[in-house]
């Protein structure tokens, strides 16, 4: 089944809840303390209006909280369509590449193993915190993710590996998503983050979901490694868009 781009966008905005959404203009700027991409970014999925003007209220909507003003662009499923030539008009560039995978469940999960020693539950462990404290690249990046993962709406289940592993599956409409995965550093290349996905798909289509998706940057080798060999394909990517400081 071809995937619908804008819907999957729709889906992750309701997944992945950041901490105020608003609209603009038919944008939707997602704002939390600026630590990840996500949940600070414009969201572009319907457009109305004048488009210098509603780039220039972005503009400052973000730097009056101290933050770089940014639009997350799937092309394809952006409005208006042009936007990205917009903006790299106006000195604007895209980064941080990020994939959108996804993948039928019965097929993943047919290639994963069996995940009998993964505890699976709706509140958000202890053991969750620790992990996503050792993974994450900041202290500020820690809260953010954890204020987002505890955001997630029902039904939602965190798969732990003891305390090495951990990923989270909220599931909306007949989608899926996969967030949070991560393995303790000294613990990877076990086969952890394999049974977690095998236990979240599980959870995921006995809640309904026929489908799983993901993001995943570009650039994360091991992870599209793992997501490829459960079955995912890359359906479309997004860039961050950042305007470039004037020299
Ligand atoms: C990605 C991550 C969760 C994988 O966890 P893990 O428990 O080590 O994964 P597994 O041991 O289950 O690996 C399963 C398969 O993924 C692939 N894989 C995992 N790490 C890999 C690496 N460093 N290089 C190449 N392939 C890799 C392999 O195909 C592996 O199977 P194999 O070991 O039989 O070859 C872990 O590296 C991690 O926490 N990374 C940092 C956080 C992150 O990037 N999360 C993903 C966000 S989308």
């Amino acid at each position: 089944m071809p995937h619908d781009f804008a819907r999957l966008e729709r889906l992750l905005l309701v997944a992945w809840p950041a901490r105020e959404t608003q609209k603009l203009h038919g944008w939707t700027l997602l704002t939390d303390s600026g630590a990840t991409g996500r949940a600070n970014a414009v969201a572009p999925l319907a457009f109305e209006g004048a488009i210098g003007a509603a780039i220039g209220d972005v503009q400052k909507h973000y730097q009056s909280r101290g933050m770089r003003p940014t639009f997350r662009i799937a092309r394809g499923a952006c409005a208006p369509r042009d936007l990205a030539e917009v903006l790299s008009a106006r000195g604007w560039r895209p980064s941080q590449q990020t994939l959108v995978m996804a993948a039928p469940i019965a097929t993943a999960l047919q290639t994963l193993p069996d995940p009998a020693d993964i505890t699976l539950g709706p509140d958000y462990p202890d053991a969750v915190d620790a992990i996503l404290k050792e993974t994450s690249a900041t202290p500020a990046e820690y809260e953010e993710r954890r204020g987002l993962a505890q955001r997630t709406p029902a039904p939602r289940a965190f798969a732990l590996a003891g305390t090495a592993s951990v990923g989270l599956c909220v599931v909306v409409e007949d989608m899926a998503g996969v967030f949070l995965m991560r393995t303790q550093p000294a613990q990877r290349r076990k086969g952890h983050a394999r049974r977690i996905l095998a236990a979240l798909l599980r959870f995921g289509r006995d809640a309904g979901a026929a489908h799983v998706f993901l993001q995943v940057e570009a650039s994360n080798d091991p992870a599209i490694a793992l997501y490829e060999g459960a079955a995912f394909k890359t359906v479309y990517s997004y860039d961050y868009w950042r305007e470039e400081p004037r020299r």
